[in-house]
């Protein structure tokens, strides 16, 4: 099964592309979160990529396209994988009809996940993740059960990100209205476009995502 979760900012993208390498089997490939180890690890496209990111605009084409094409390469990506964050342009979901193309596979889905984006910012300012095995919460959506201990791995170190911030969110927005959208378009067009509610609460979010799933 191979998925593209779409959707702006503080959608629910890797909330749900966790959720789904839990109960499905598949991998999470998040270009936001390769981006960052490659920030954090201070590679050549870590140093070019860092600035892009904290200002809210989009990295190259050119750098995620080679980040995503060597990862499906992978031997864990045979069973499948979720895009969460991949394509966000029209030249980069050329690039991944492309590389499909080559490697005789198809994408079963791409699933919008709906939201008005005035709940963005919120959703947004709210999120921390885990330090050490990258789960995520939100401080009022999505505690952990107990405050301050991951309640996956039990560390209690947590991380916020650079970019979220309220300036920052509304750069990452009109990235993605201007950018991101017009792909809506390019998979309806060939029938592989599904939508949930991605103003429902996380489970019944997931739900819905499995429905679809089941579907196929
Ligand atoms: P990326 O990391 O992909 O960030 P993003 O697209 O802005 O999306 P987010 O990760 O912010 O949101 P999400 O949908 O995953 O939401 P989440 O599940 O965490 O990209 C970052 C940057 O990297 C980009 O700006 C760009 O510079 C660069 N980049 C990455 N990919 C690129 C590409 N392909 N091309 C070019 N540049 C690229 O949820 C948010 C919060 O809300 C969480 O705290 C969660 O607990 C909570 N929440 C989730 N669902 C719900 C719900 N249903 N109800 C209430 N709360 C919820
Ligand atoms: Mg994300």
């Amino acid at each position: 099964m191979r998925l593209i979760l779409l959707g702006p900012p503080g959608a629910g993208k890797g909330t749900q592309a966790q959720r789904l390498t839990t109960n499905q089997g598949l991998v999470q490939l998040s270009t936001g979160d390769m981006l960052r180890a490659a920030v954090k690890a201070g590679t050549a496209i870590g140093l070019k990529a860092k600035a892009v990111m904290d200002s809210g605009a989009l990295v190259s084409d050119e750098i995620v396209v080679g980040i995503i094409a060597e990862r499906i390469d992978q031997p864990d990506c045979r069973k499948g994988f979720i895009l969460d964050g991949f394509p966000r342009t029209t030249k980069q979901a050329e690039a991944l009809d492309k590389m499909l193309a080559e490697r005789k596979l198809k994408l079963d889905a791409v699933i919008e996940m709906k939201v008005n984006d005035s709940v963005l910012v919120e959703r947004i300012t709210g999120r921390f993740t885990c330090g050490k095995c990258g789960a995520g919460y939100h401080d009022k959506f999505q505690p952990t059960r107990q405050p301050g201990v991951c309640d996956r791995c039990g560390s209690t170190e947590f991380t916020r990100r650079a970019d979220d911030n309220a300036d920052t969110v509304v750069s990452r927005l009109k990235a993605y209205h201007e950018q991101t959208a017009p792909l809506l378009p390019y998979y309806e067009g060939r029938g592989i476009l599904k939508q949930v509610d991605g103003m429902a609460e996380i489970d019944e979010v997931t739900r819905q995502i499995e429905g679809i799933l089941a579907s196929l």
